[in-house]
């Protein structure tokens, strides 16, 4: 049965366990839409549907956005659900990511392929599966970008290339699905409260790097230790919550910035969902806006110099 208030648009959302993913889910759920929250494992899709208060609008799909199986699957799914409820897919959001840091020479070529996999070329899969029936309802795709989609940081190889590869695949597909009334919308935020900024980048530092060639390290970090305890301090200051307006600005000048909600980037990818005239790039945030601004004024090699002194600095 469907929640009284429920629209006829479904969703589906890719990475849907946490962090922006899942407040997309739950916020989508609350404006009314029918959601289909992708997942890697059970306990997760049992885990979402109980954090929506709208659980009648809500189902979890096991969704590797890297298994052919797990999209083929999500595919029948979902054109049945969408069958059996008269629905319409009305979106689809291209949020899964599993992002990687540390400097080229460190990291293994697998990282790099397996980071491609699932943010970009996991998202092209999903897409092609998923076009036929979402032009059915000129329906709306969204890709999740970043601030790394427009400009590149230290050790942020991997996740900038993808990216900027999810970047080139928007504009295309945005030309080629306009003559059936679809829209194209790529979501690029700054720095957001989740797991990937948080844990993920303590983790990254303390735990994945350590592993690699200690004589390869040693060339990029004078003192590893050093550095994941930065790292953990830089996390701890962005993780603090701005006290007011000066702050911001303190903080900006400082190179410090701050983490966004991830509601405020569910609250975006819904004006991308629902809007007559959804813009084709959503920029989120003051510091993703200065730092394009930077990137677009200043040279390459002075850009390096702006962000060596501002922004991840290890
Ligand atoms: N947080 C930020 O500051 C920020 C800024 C700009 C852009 N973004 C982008 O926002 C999106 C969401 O990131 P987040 O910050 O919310 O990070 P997150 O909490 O780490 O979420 C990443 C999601 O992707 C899923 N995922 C990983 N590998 C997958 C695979 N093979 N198949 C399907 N799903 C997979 C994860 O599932 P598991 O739980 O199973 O691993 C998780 O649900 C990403 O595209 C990221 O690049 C984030």
């Amino acid at each position: 049965m469907l929640g009284s208030d429920i629209r006829c648009d479904a969703v589906l959302i890719t990475g849907a366990s946490s962090g922006i993913g899942a407040a997309t889910a739950k916020h989508l759920c609350e404006k009314g839409y029918f959601v289909f929250a992708g997942v890697r494992q059970q306990q997760q899709a049992d885990a979402v549907k109980k954090s929506v208060d709208h659980d009648a609008n809500l189902l979890s799909v096991i969704l590797d956005v890297t298994k052919e199986g797990d999209i083929f699957r999500a595919t029948e799914f979902v054109n049945e659900i969408l069958t059996e409820k008269g629905l319409r897919l009305a979106g689809l959001v291209n949020n899964a990511a599993d992002e990687n840091l540390g400097p080229v020479e460190v990291l293994p070529l697998e990282v790099f392929r397996r980071e491609l996999e699932v943010g970009y070329l996991g998202a092209v899969a999903v897409t092609k599966a998923f076009l036929p029936r979402l032009r059915q309802a000129s329906g709306r795709i969204i890709n999740m970008s970043s601030v790394n989609g427009r400009c590149t940081f230290k050790y942020h190889a991997t996740t900038c290339a993808t990216k900027y590869a999810i970047e080139a695949f928007s504009d295309a597909l945005r030309m080629e699905v306009r003559p059936w009334g679809m829209k194209v919308s790529i979501i690029e935020p700054g720095p957001t409260d989740t797991p990937l900024m948080r844990e993920k980048t303590i983790e990254e530092f303390s735990q994945k790097l350590s592993q690699y060639p200690k004589e390869q390290l040693d060339l990029y970090f004078k003192d590893l230790d050093d550095t994941i305890k930065r790292a953990e301090m830089f996390v701890q200051r962005i993780s603090a919550p701005p006290r007011g307006p000066l702050d911001k600005v303190r903080r900006i000048l400082n190179g410090q910035g701050w983490l966004h909600s991830p509601l405020d980037v569910a609250r975006v990818i819904e004006h991308a969902l629902s809007s007559r005239r959804p813009k084709t790039r959503y920029l989120i945030g003051v510091q993703a806006k200065l730092i394009h601004v930077a990137r677009r004024l200043l040279s390459d090699r002075a850009f390096d110099r702006f962000l060596g002194e501002n922004v991840f600095d290890f």
